[in-house]
């Protein structure tokens, strides 16, 4: 290109370049969203994505079980999800014969799908801004424990008053901090069955090694289908049922993609905190997080070291560690992009700016004293935070023990507050649910772990909230005499604890008795004593005070700014461009990889690298049909989309509405995004969808799937 021509080019980019991130309300697009997602390339309207009279995007993408997302493919309820958001179900079904895990699982007709009680997907018919019915006579009142109150008494009356189907629900969610709250009138399909996963060996593709990382080379995706009543309705699991015929569906696009194309991301994205002040983001770098990532880094290697000398361990743990890794590696990667992106200084700048505009304003009456008040109950806060955060790992995430003897406290506090009843029925109830738990339990490996995270919290925990038992211990003594001497250890020990008489009191006395049980309980104790209280107060204050700085952003700045409210497991729309990024100094990471780099990092044998001899025949003979693109098969693909937990399973959509892809991840250096979202860095991970085609196609044969879908954008060869 010469040198003028490429100019004008960047000139192009630039402004809509500038006009990314945030997590925008589908009903809401109207004006300035929908004029951006225009100027970057969008072919469709606002209304072609979120419309209540007609059908729209919206009505193909059902939140996945509460957690992640996914979207509906076929005229017959046919469902693409993530292999990670589908793991519980495939390990569910799997056993020592049919592993469908290691081996995948593919239903060649509808006869061999299979059912999945519990599991359910959730559409969005409707969503309606109450803000006002909300918000109506609280203004009056004094104190912020009344206002809250009557907005729980005001929610509830427009939940009940609302009208809707009978078979319809009727939900109600805050946005922006308590300054606006929507109605979400949602239909809940309850069978849901399992139609196909490829192996894990494609579906988890580099496993903990890859997760956050690009480049990357993951299948990450499963099929599920939804199954309804006779008239289409929602129904409870009954083989009467029949495929589920959407209001929508996405057309699948062949025309693969391309550096600068529009990405339109749809899905539920869990929780950002993307106006914190400045205190609190330095207070998340120097001190939360460092904390939390210090436990489970410990945690990690004593499972790893463990895991790789021992097969059973290495099954027994795999997917504990999986989760534990997931968040980990995250807040890593988050610290330091925090740290690259100097996001404290911006905060600060913005905030400067948020104080010049209340002066100009004449409001510093209600925002002068803000970020003072934020400083001061941060600094208040911070070691209730750190001690309960350091509590949570240690006790409730990492040390199996003490999870297992929270759940028996819990029991203890039952029968104190609803009697014996109560109590026994939960007794029975926690018994048979830690068989569970103890199949896949070490004591050996609990040990360890208990060993090094109790060290660390006796230590590095605020002292003045720790248990006697944990001042000044000898936690190596602590732990051997634990591990000898507490039944918590195995699952006939916890039976013979709670089996010893029918009287709750003999049990509860049984209980304290135990040394593991006698820690946990003085653990919770001071928690619930010394921490608690207090750590509740400061941020029902911090909470308020978040509402009046989120009022004065939306007050202060100018009509059309790009405000959006943080994710909060609500439907939500991000719009982007497939692009790379630069990750360091001189390295440029390019948007798309391909199945040339599945082999490359190939290892035999491997946990996290291995790959199916029948995937490695078809790349030898580059066995691509209408999938591959110039002799290569596409596999995975970034875009500046903004994204965070909950968005795994979300559709990626070109300018047309057609499906391109599945989203899955984010990059590493980008996992800020949930409090600093910085287009320069922050990309989404998404499955090229003629990947997924390509494994249904020629790996698994499945070839009555690709039949029931609608592909556009077929190249003729
Ligand atoms: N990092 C992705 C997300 O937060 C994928 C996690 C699942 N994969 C894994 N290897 N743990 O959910
Ligand atoms: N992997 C995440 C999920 O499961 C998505 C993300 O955090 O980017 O939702």
């Amino acid at each position: 290109m010469n040198k003028l021509l490429r100019l004008l080019v960047l000139l192009l980019i630039i402004p809509a370049y500038a006009q990314q991130g945030g997590m925008w309300i589908p009903s809401l697009l109207k004006g300035m969203n929908e004029k951006e997602m225009k100027s970057l390339g969008m072919k469709m309207s606002a209304s072609d994505i979120y419309d209540v009279n007609h059908s729209s995007l919206k009505d193909a993408v059902p939140h996945f079980n509460g957690g992640c997302t996914s979207e509906v493919i076929s005229p017959k309820g046919l469902l693409l999800t993530n292999h990670h958001c589908g793991y519980g179900e495939i390990q569910a079904h799997s056993t020592v014969e049919h592993d469908y895990l290691t081996d995948g699982f593919w239903a060649m007709s509808l006869e061999e799908e299979l059912p999945n009680p519990g599991m359910e997907v959730t559409f969005i018919v409707r969503i309606e801004d109450v803000t006002n019915k909300i918000l109506e006579g609280v203004s009056i009142l004094k104190s912020e424990e009344d206002k809250q109150k009557k907005i729980q008494d005001n929610i509830a009356q427009v939940t009940k008053s609302s009208p809707k189907e009978s078979y319809q629900e009727n939900s109600i969610r805050t946005f922006y901090e308590g300054n606006q709250y929507m109605l979400f009138v949602t239909e809940t399909y309850k069978d849901v069955r399992l139609v196909g996963a490829p192996p894990s060996s494609i579906g988890k593709f580099g496993s903990d090694t890859d997760n956050w990382v690009w480049p990357r080379h993951t299948g990450d995706f499963s099929l599920f289908r939804i199954y309804a009543n006779k008239d289409n309705l929602p129904a409870e699991y009954s083989e009467d049922n029949v495929p589920y015929t959407p209001k929508h569906y996405f057309p699948i696009s062949l025309g693969g993609i391309e550096e600068g194309d529009f990405t339109l991301v749809f899905g539920y994205p869990g929780r950002t905190q993307e106006y914190l002040p400045s205190v609190a983001v330095e207070q998340l770098i120097d001190v939360i997080n460092p904390a939390k990532i210090e436990v489970r880094d410990a945690a990690l290697k004593v499972t790893d070291a463990f895991m790789r000398k021992d097969k059973q361990i290495k099954i027994q743990y795999a997917s504990k560690y999986a989760s534990i890794a997931n968040y980990w590696k995250k807040w890593i990667g988050e610290t330091q992009g925090l740290k690259k992106t100097n996001a404290v200084a911006a905060k600060k700048t913005f905030e400067k700016a948020f104080l010049a505009n209340a002066k100009k304003a004449g409001k510093m009456d209600e925002y002068g004293n803000l970020f003072n008040d934020f400083e001061k109950y941060y600094n208040e806060i911070e070691p209730y935070q750190l001690s309960r955060d350091y509590f949570i790992e240690v006790a409730i995430r990492n040390v199996e023990l003490l999870t297992i003897g929270y759940r028996l406290y819990q029991l203890e506090q039952i029968y104190n507050a609803r009697g014996a009843q109560s109590f026994t029925d939960r007794k029975n109830n926690t018994v048979k649910s830690l068989e569970g738990t103890y199949k896949d339990y070490s004591k050996k490996v609990d040990e360890k772990v208990f060993e090094q995270l109790i060290a660390l919290y006796a230590e590095k925990s605020p002292e003045q909230f720790l248990p006697d038992m944990l001042k000044n211990a000898n936690t190596q003594e602590l732990t051997q005499n634990i591990y000898t001497n507490s039944k918590l250890t195995s699952y006939d020990g916890v039976k013979e604890l709670l089996n010893t008489s029918n009287e709750p009191e003999e049990i509860i006395k049984t209980l304290n008795a135990d040394p593991g049980y006698e820690l946990i309980k003085a653990m919770m104790n001071a928690y619930i004593e010394k921490v608690a209280p207090k750590y509740e107060e400061l941020t029902l204050e911090l909470d308020a005070l978040q509402r009046t700085y989120m009022k004065g952003i939306l007050e202060l700045s100018p009509k059309d700014a790009r405000i959006f409210p943080d994710a909060n497991s609500t439907m939500r729309v991000t719009y982007g461009q497939v692009k790379g990024y630069e990750p360091r100094d001189a390295v440029y990471y390019q948007p798309v990889t391909y199945l040339d780099g599945v082999i490359e990092k190939y290892v035999p044998g491997d946990y996290e690298f291995d790959v199916p001899q029948k995937l490695i025949n078809l790349y030898n003979t580059k066995n691509y049909g209408p999938y591959g693109e110039n002799g290569k098969m596409p596999v995975c693909f970034l875009g500046t989309n903004h994204t965070t937990g909950g968005n795994s399973g979300s559709p990626a959509i070109d300018a047309k509405g057609n499906l391109i892809g599945l989203n899955f991840d984010r990059v590493w250096e980008g996992t800020m995004s949930d409090v600093y979202y910085d287009p320069a860095i922050c990309r989404n991970i998404m499955v090229d969808i003629r990947y997924v085609l390509f494994i249904i196609d020629k790996y698994a044969g499945a070839k009555r799937l690709i039949d029931e879908m609608e592909l556009v954008n077929v190249k003729k060869r």
